[in-house]
């Protein structure tokens, strides 16, 4: 968290108003995690919510999918709202959710025809999206039930989340351990740890799918929103949204947030991409490349609220998602409907269909190597 929201959080509790915010003892504090009962699958597996605080910013987190369920963070006027899209009900996360909040893999992004070779062996996955695997599938790690361990560690609170998926789970080689630690500190961060390792080789390429909207969920579109991205290239689509292989540049095109811009700006651009994409639906080319420990590389603001999210990762790219498929037909949490753009999501990552592109940066994970990644949010006024 930044300086200002520090002194936002501190002169709100100046004011006098800790109490009403965080209905716990201090705004600022840390919580241990708490658990709840959020509802159960059709087979009768109970689902759990988790409610943590830290820093001034609440989550709550389920585990089917390792879904962020709520992310509350204050205005400039020490005013929460729940700035990430979600469903109230668990039945709406099993019916319909489109990635809301959650944990993505064993491939974020799409491979092409969802097949790929390793070492001389091609390996058919599961298809759900056109002729293409999406997201890991028709059931994704969105969809599993993790295992929660709840933390407080120092100042830090948070959860890991633990998943096994079996050898030839969704057409992927390998039994596939993955391990994700959600951290929130003193300072309000809310950092993503990613592990996992393998036991065949295989290919691994783990996200996190919020859909952002710093007004608050349901109270309309992001178009307004400001990003900034640190990347001069971009990986253009063909129809699919697959990759074409080109490394484009994003300077003279819809595709330059270099510098901060509305979403809205060039998004009604006849650009053939923005055609494909019905809007931004596209991974950027971070300039700083894999790094071992997380730089920033993209900047969110809400003019309105003044809310802001800073990003900071060890991945090489960043899939920028307008939310072009919202068509109304989904309630969210607070009870409004969400349309077409009322929300953005940046999913840190390596780069769609990699399996199939050699010259993209490599997503195999062999026997004896452990994949991680790191993705850090942090929020401010
Ligand atoms: C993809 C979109 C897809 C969406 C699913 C995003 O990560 O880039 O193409 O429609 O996930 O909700």
């Amino acid at each position: 968290m930044d300086m200002s929201r520090r002194t936002v959080v501190a002169g709100a509790a100046a004011a006098g108003v800790t109490a009403a915010l965080s209905g716990t003892a201090h705004a600022t504090g840390g919580r241990h995690p708490v658990k709840e009962l959020f509802g159960r699958l059709a087979d009768g597996t109970k689902v759990y919510r988790w409610s943590l605080e830290n820093g001034g910013t609440r989550m709550k987190v389920l585990s089917y999918g390792g879904i962020v369920q709520a992310l509350e963070i204050p205005d400039s006027r020490g005013r929460y709202r729940n700035v990430s899209l979600g469903f109230a009900d668990l039945d709406d996360y099993v019916a319909s959710s489109p990635y809301f909040g959650a944990l993505i893999g064993r491939y974020g992004n799409r491979i092409a025809k969802g097949r790929f070779t390793l070492d001389g062996t091609t390996h058919q996955l599961s298809v759900n999206d056109g002729e293409n695997s999406l997201h890991g599938g028709e059931r994704g790690f969105d969809k599993r039930v993790w295992d929660v361990e709840p933390f407080t560690r120092g100042s830090d609170v948070g959860l890991r989340l633990y998943c096994t998926s079996a050898d030839g789970e969704m057409g992927y080689p390998g039994t596939l351990k993955s391990k994700v630690t959600y951290t929130l500190t003193r300072g309000g961060d809310w950092r993503i740890d990613y592990e996992a390792t393998t036991d065949r080789a295989t290919v691994v390429n783990l996200t996190s799918h919020v859909y952002w909207n710093l007004a608050g969920e349901g109270s309309g579109s992001i178009y307004d929103h400001e990003v900034s991205i640190a990347a001069s290239r971009y990986t253009p689509v063909d129809a699919g949204l697959i990759p074409t292989g080109e490394l484009a540049k994003v300077a003279g095109t819809p595709f330059d947030f270099r510098r901060a811009k509305a979403v809205g700006r060039d998004i009604r651009v006849a650009h053939q991409q923005l055609l494909y994409g019905k809007g931004i639906d596209h991974n950027w080319v971070l300039d700083k490349g894999i790094t071992g420990t997380p730089e920033h590389v993209a900047t969110l603001r809400d003019p309105g609220s003044g809310r802001t999210m800073r990003m900071a990762t060890t991945e090489p790219g960043l899939q920028f998602y307008s939310g072009n498929f919202l068509d109304g037909t989904l309630v969210g949490t607070g009870g409004a409907v969400y349309r077409q753009g009322d929300a953005l999501c940046l999913e840190t990552q390596h780069f769609p269909d990699s399996p199939n592109q050699p010259a993209f940066p490599s997503t195999v994970l062999r026997p004896g190597q452990v994949y991680r990644s790191t993705t850090v949010h942090s929020f401010g006024v």
